[in-house]
């Protein structure tokens, strides 16, 4: 029995030294790609090896867009599974507030997650009313931009260093054969390379107006316009990308098949399992080179109510095991996110997760868009975004729409 005792009240402990029973708690999640499988294997392995429990993996394909629905409706179903991934923010927030949710607080109280968890904002996205309901394992960040080095060099190219000088090397690479920019069509993919863009080019000061303060005027000013524009320029250099998901896009930059791709540092993960090295074989530049600096989204894992004493044991066990220093290193370096602790040995991080940490640790972040935005407000971009990178759709008539989604956000 390895129980972390700490966390269990006194009946919880007594039952499960006692049972000779496994709990088998289901865990739905959308990590199916190489890097995500190879991450999430880190923390059944350590629930299988440490608890008395087993895990019973629940993988949805197809992304979070898909995934999240088929969760919610479960849990509103009465069909709750043992624990479940969201992103933290706001996607679980009517559950929580409907009392579909394991509260927490008294795990996170008994293993002082709040000296431990930094930034503090996460943490504070798994809180309501003052109660705990989610645990944080990692820090996503949307901000990076991922380039094949010798799709440049092989074409009398230097890698570039930022956006700019990326742009700028578009048709060469268009000529050469290669797909300047990867975007794959799941509608999450260019909503959220629209995000990265719109803080690399319009800057942090207005990418909050527009997603905190939900700010119309600066959503359809100047500089979005010039947002706008620049998406407009890349979208007719990704027209050849002619995949889903966001992996195969991925792979395209791996294999040299296109030059780079937008997309968040769980792409790391794909180029480690296909072993390449950062600073060698691919860059990663944060804030797409122009503005150093991370976005605090991430995931985390809501433990819905089973009404059974047994599973909220081992739920609760899995909650605490997930933010354990051990297991926050195993899954983070496979999945390309930071840990949420700081307290860990990262010496084996490669060069793009050490971007990572010294961005993190200047306190360059910027809150996401999952934290700021409703489900609802996210999903109208997402639509409208999916419409834009795939038609011909004028940049002024996009961003018209745009405005007008975010005058009407919550
Ligand atoms: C999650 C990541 C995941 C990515 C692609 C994001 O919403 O936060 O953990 O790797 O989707 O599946």
């Amino acid at each position: 029995m390895r129980l972390v005792k700490t966390l269990l009240g006194a009946t919880a402990i007594t039952a499960a030294a006692s049972a000779a029973y496994a709990t088998d708690l289901e865990v739905t999640h959308w990590w199916t790609s190489g890097g995500e499988a190879a991450a999430v294997a880190q923390f059944a392995k350590a629930f299988n090896e440490k608890t008395d429990h087993n895990w019973v993996d629940g993988a949805i394909a197809g992304g979070g867009s898909t995934a999240r629905p088929i969760m919610i409706s479960r849990i509103l179903g009465g069909d709750p599974m043992g624990a479940t991934q969201f992103n933290h923010g706001r996607q679980a927030q009517e559950l929580i507030e409907a009392g579909l949710m394991l509260d927490l607080t008294d795990v996170a109280e008994a293993e002082g997650w709040k000296d431990v968890i930094h930034p503090a904002s996460l943490l504070d996205s798994c809180t309501l009313d003052g109660r705990i309901y989610c645990v944080p394992v990692n820090i996503h960040s949307w901000q990076w931009l991922w380039l094949n080095n010798a799709a440049f060099t092989d074409n009398g190219m230097d890698v570039p260093t930022n956006w700019d000088e990326y742009v700028a090397a578009m048709p060469a690479l268009d000529e050469a054969g290669i797909v300047p920019l990867a975007m794959g069509g799941q509608p999450w993919q260019s909503s959220g390379a629209f995000g990265v863009m719109a803080i690399a080019l319009a800057g942090p000061e207005a990418w909050l107006a527009v997603n905190k303060d939900k700010n119309a005027d600066v959503a359809g000013g100047e500089a979005y316009a010039k947002v706008f524009e620049a998406a407009a320029a890349a979208r007719e250099y990704s027209k050849n990308t002619n995949v889903q998901d966001w992996n195969l896009a991925t792979a395209m930059v791996i294999e040299g098949k296109a030059g780079g791709q937008i997309m968040g540092d769980w792409a790391q993960g794909e180029f480690a399992v296909a072993q390449k090295v950062a600073g060698v074989d691919y860059t990663c530049l944060p804030g797409l080179g122009m503005n150093e600096l991370i976005d605090t989204a991430g995931d985390a894992f809501y433990f819905p109510k089973n009404d059974d004493a047994e599973i909220e044991v081992a739920q609760k066990e899995l909650a605490s095991l997930m933010l354990s220093k051990e297991v926050q290193v195993a899954f983070n370096l496979n999945k390309g996110s930071l840990p949420v602790r700081g307290d860990v040995d990262l010496s084996a991080a490669n060069d793009c997760m050490k971007k990572g940490l010294k961005i993190l640790a200047d306190g360059n972040t910027m809150p996401s868009g999952d934290m700021l935005l409703s489900p609802d407000t996210s999903g109208q971009i997402e639509d409208l975004m999916t419409q834009f990178w795939s038609s011909d759709i004028a940049a002024a008539d996009a961003q018209a729409a745009y405005a007008a989604i975010i005058a009407e956000a919550e």
